[in-house]
């Protein structure tokens, strides 16, 4: 039984070379942006909107962090080439459930990297004309940022380094690491930076 457990932790973490942020230090930060966040939203029944898949784990941990009234929504955007990535393209698969309009959202972020991603979905959310509109990322690629995006809270600054855990995936695998690590350099392929 014992040994059936670690073969299988162990198929997941072979690929892994080395722990970047551990699991305390993820909660512990996550807890001090949710006790912020309360204070700065107070009386004002914020709305925070998630994109899916990555921010699922931070967006669970975070809004049990959080201590005032807030409402969740997702939206699900479709995995796309780099280049179409480059060129800041991103495609709704999955809108918003709630009108925005004079509402107070909170843009709950997975990793900021050149801020394409970002910047595409906050024009379209602005568009909407929420109340204000803020954003709130665990962490943060500052390296190959293309597009200067203001940042209200952000967990972890990390190198210009690939990652995975936490929500972060390579190849749809790792995002159920409860830690932050970096992969072996023979499980990827050359395509992708690390
Ligand atoms: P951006 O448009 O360059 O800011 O890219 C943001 C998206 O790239 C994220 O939502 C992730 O899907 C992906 N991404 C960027 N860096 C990493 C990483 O280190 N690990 C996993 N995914 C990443």
């Amino acid at each position: 039984m014992i040994n059936n457990e670690n073969n299988r932790q162990q198929e997941l973490t072979q690929g892994i070379s080395e722990v970047l942020i551990p699991e305390e230090s993820i909660s512990q930060r996550v807890s001090e942006l949710g006790a912020t966040i309360s204070r700065d939203y107070e009386g004002r029944n914020p709305l925070f909107i998630g994109v899916l898949k990555g921010v699922l784990f931070f967006m669970a941990d975070l809004l049990r962090q959080v201590t005032i009234p807030v409402e969740v929504d997702f939206i699900a955007i479709s995995s796309y080439s780099l280049e179409a990535r480059n060129k800041g393209f991103v495609r709704l698969v999955k809108d918003l459930d709630t009108p925005i309009t004079g509402r107070h959202v909170l843009f709950i972020e997975d990793v900021v990297d050149t801020g394409l991603t970002l910047n595409y979905l906050l024009q379209n959310l602005k568009s909407r004309f929420p109340a204000s509109l803020d954003v709130c990322t665990i962490f943060n690629k500052p390296h190959h940022r293309l597009i200067d995006l203001p940042l209200k809270y952000v967990g972890f600054d990390l190198p210009d380094r690939f990652v995975v855990g936490y929500g972060l995936d390579y190849r749809e695998r790792y995002r159920n690491l409860p830690y932050v690590a970096l992969l072996k350099a023979q499980t990827i392929t050359p395509n992708i930076r690390t």
